[in-house]
């Protein structure tokens, strides 16, 4: 299939464009500053050259507590920009594939979460990518929406880079490092997401799917099993998220279960510690 992969550079992005043309397709991969999806003229002229089978859209604005300040820009990239992308497919009769987030739920729930259960996003991030979500339904018939969470990967910046590099220069100073025990999810490996689209390329199956690793925990045990793996001796100490105020709110349990992937039988993520071994793996190779 040709595929076009918007935001090509990002964390998500970067190994979709790998994993797709290894899986045999024929990708064409764009990013800022060859495309704005917050500008509809940008999209249709890149969908109109490209003419693709399916969209693969990766871009987003995902500065999580910069959205809270920066509400206008996340709007137009996490919401018009995802629409004008389903839009632009549509008209080219391109599948969309979009990726959303665990945050467009508030998480209060306490139990994992499927996709028929109401989302109630409490940032303006989740807020955004919420919309998002809506305007490419709203935008075209043919669309498959992953909402995964916990991202991590080879490229860019995540939660395992960030808490290895501050337990690195914790590490013999006598500080600990205190993580938050109370917020719940899953880890998710871009690879197993990339993986994820493309098992579901020509299922026929559209709407809204939970695409994250199986299992769950919480960041406090994620980052104990990222340190441990890393073999640097710390001490970590569980928090509140009250002791660690962030501009923008985190769900809860926002623990996503694949309910339709396994309805489907097209399920193919393993368990979160199992595709860290993965990560682990592959970041020898680099
Ligand atoms: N990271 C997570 O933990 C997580 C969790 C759940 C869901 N998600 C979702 O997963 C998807 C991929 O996330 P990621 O972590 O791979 O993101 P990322 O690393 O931040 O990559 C996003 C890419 O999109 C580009 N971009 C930003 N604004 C754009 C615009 N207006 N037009 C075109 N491209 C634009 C960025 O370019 P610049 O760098 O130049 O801005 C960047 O290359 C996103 O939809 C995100 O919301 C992420």
């Amino acid at each position: 299939m040709k595929l076009l992969v918007i935001g090509c550079k990002g964390q998500l992005g970067s190994d979709m464009v790998v994993l797709a043309r290894k899986a045999g397709h024929e990708v064409v991969c764009t990013d800022t500053p060859d495309i704005d999806i917050a500008d509809a003229h940008s999209v249709k002229a890149a969908l109109m050259r490209c003419d693709p089978e399916g969209v693969v859209n990766c871009a987003a604005y995902t500065n999580v507590d910069g959205c809270e300040t920066n509400r206008e820009l996340a709007f137009a990239v996490n919401a018009a920009g995802a629409g004008n992308v389903a839009a632009a497919a549509d008209a080219v009769g391109a599948l969309t594939m979009h990726i959303s987030t665990d945050f467009v739920f508030d998480g209060l729930l306490g139990r994992s979460l499927t996709e028929s259960d109401t989302p109630n996003p409490q940032s303006v991030y989740g807020k955004s990518k919420l919309e998002g979500e809506r305007l490419v339904l709203a935008n075209t018939r043919r669309a498959q929406i992953f909402r995964i969470a916990w991202l991590y990967g080879l490229h860019g910046n995540n939660f395992v880079k960030n808490i290895r590099a501050i337990a690195q220069k914790k590490s013999g100073s006598g500080e600990v490092l205190k993580v938050v025990d109370d917020q719940f999810g899953t880890p998710t490996f871009t690879r197993e997401v990339c993986r994820q689209i493309l098992a579901m390329l020509s299922v026929g199956e559209y709407g809204v799917f939970h695409g994250t690793a199986e299992g769950y925990c919480s960041k406090f045990d994620f980052a104990r099993h990222i340190i441990k793996k890393a073999g640097i001796p710390l001490e970590i100490v569980p928090c509140t998220t009250d002791e660690f105020p962030m501009p923008a709110r985190r769900p809860v349990f926002g623990v996503l279960e694949n309910s339709r992937l396994k309805a489907l039988g097209k399920n193919v993520m393993v368990d979160w510690k199992a595709a860290f071994e993965e990560f682990l793996e592959a970041e020898k190779k680099i």
